[in-house]
């Protein structure tokens, strides 16, 4: 059997009538740019996460940079955030000027709390965990932290459309929330696609004029900004999409129970659901023993894998500048080594899960 990591193509096929749908609305009208399917995506988005606004922009790394820069965050500044992430987490960190100050992990692979406020100095403006594959981070004690040390909370929710912590959704507990829509996500556009989402009306106002080069109205600049708008084309798939997350949350989360019920192997550990929180499993990551020889068993299986990620941020070659050594974060390090992505989508088969199931249960037998 046969089992891709993702299957875009078949994606296509299910939606393709209502995505030529969408790109009839939109080109149809003879405007592509900042038209009203991108103010009802906000609009729409906002109300299903929960904040007051929603700033639609062109990728998850631009709301986190540019949400940075517009809380005032800037060269010398440290913002507290986790080596375990994609790297524009880091990414929009460094490029605002200011310094990623890592913190190790949990097992679950989210930013330790208990190890945050030792890594608090005069310089710290911000907090930015990251809720990994899906996971939301402890929101309550980081925000807490925050409060007391009167820091900004970032939320990278890159991962967390449909995922919540005690019933309140992702990117509602910081000042500002940076989301991505990337294909691999589970609101995902055709392309690259992000948003932010605030209650900081000043904040949301500011953005979007950044966004559009700084541009109030047509001639008259009020600062320099860059060109970041979500394209109208992506907003209404958006929008569609949007209609049918619920769902596709729904059945990511059947897949990774029957996972679980049917990994049987001492040797895969897979991290607890704790009972205030709602995981979106964007991703399905377990931390396998020998990884790397799993990995090529399951490929000659017909399995594809992924690993998320082999190094952590703080080993990156562009993190050199920081100064950070092997051993600074040990949890994190132990865990590049172990995790592996399962096959993971929710167009994944009953029968395909069972059959990884076994060819992981028969590797370690
Ligand atoms: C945790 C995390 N942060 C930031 C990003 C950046 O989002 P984008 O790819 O939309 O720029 C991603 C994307 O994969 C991510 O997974």
């Amino acid at each position: 059997m046969n089992v891709p990591f993702i299957d875009l193509k078949f994606r296509y096929q299910e939606e393709r009538e209502e995505i030529l749908g969408c790109v009839e609305t939109v080109l149809s009208q003879g405007h592509l740019i900042l038209t009203e399917e991108v103010d009802l995506f906000e609009r729409e988005a906002a109300s299903y996460i929960g904040t007051k606004h929603v700033v639609s922009l062109n990728s998850g790394t631009d709301a986190l940079m540019i949400g940075l820069w517009a809380l005032g965050i800037k060269k010398g500044d440290e913002v507290i955030t986790t080596p375990i992430s994609f790297v524009a987490s880091t990414g929009a960190i460094a490029h605002i000027g200011a310094r990623p100050v890592y913190v190790d992990v949990s097992d679950d692979q989210n930013i330790d709390v208990s190890k945050i406020e030792e890594a608090i100095t005069p310089n710290t403006k911000a907090i930015m965990p990251v809720h990994w594959g899906g996971r939301m981070a402890n929101m309550e004690r980081i925000v807490k932290i925050a409060r007391k040390h009167k820091l900004f909370v970032v939320e990278d929710a890159a991962q967390a459309m449909g995922a919540y912590y005690n019933k309140k959704h992702g990117g509602t507990f910081g000042d500002i929330a940076g989301f991505s829509a990337h294909p691999l996500k589970n609101l995902n556009a055709l392309g690259d696609a992000g948003f932010l989402a605030t209650d900081n009306e000043e904040i949301a106002k500011k953005i979007k004029i950044y966004r559009s080069h700084g541009l109030e109205s047509r001639d008259n600049c009020v600062m320099y900004g860059v060109n970041s708008r979500l394209d109208s084309l992506h907003a209404e798939i958006l929008r569609m999409r949007l209609k049918k997350l619920n769902s596709v949350v729904q059945k990511r989360r059947k897949n990774v129970s029957l996972y679980r019920e049917h990994i049987k192997a001492a040797e895969i550990f897979i991290p607890k659901e704790s009972d205030n929180e709602y995981h979106s499993y964007v991703m399905f990551i377990v931390q396998a023993e020998r990884r790397d020889a799993l990995k090529e068993y399951l490929g000659k299986h017909g399995v594809e894998t992924l690993v998320y990620y082999g190094t952590p941020l703080h080993l990156q070659q562009a993190a050199s500048i920081y100064g950070y050594k092997k051993g600074d974060f040990p949890v994190a390090e132990k865990q590049c080594k172990k995790v592996l992505a399962l096959p993971h989508h929710q167009n994944l088969t009953d029968e395909q899960i069972l059959y990884v199931s076994e060819i992981i249960n028969n590797f370690y037998r």
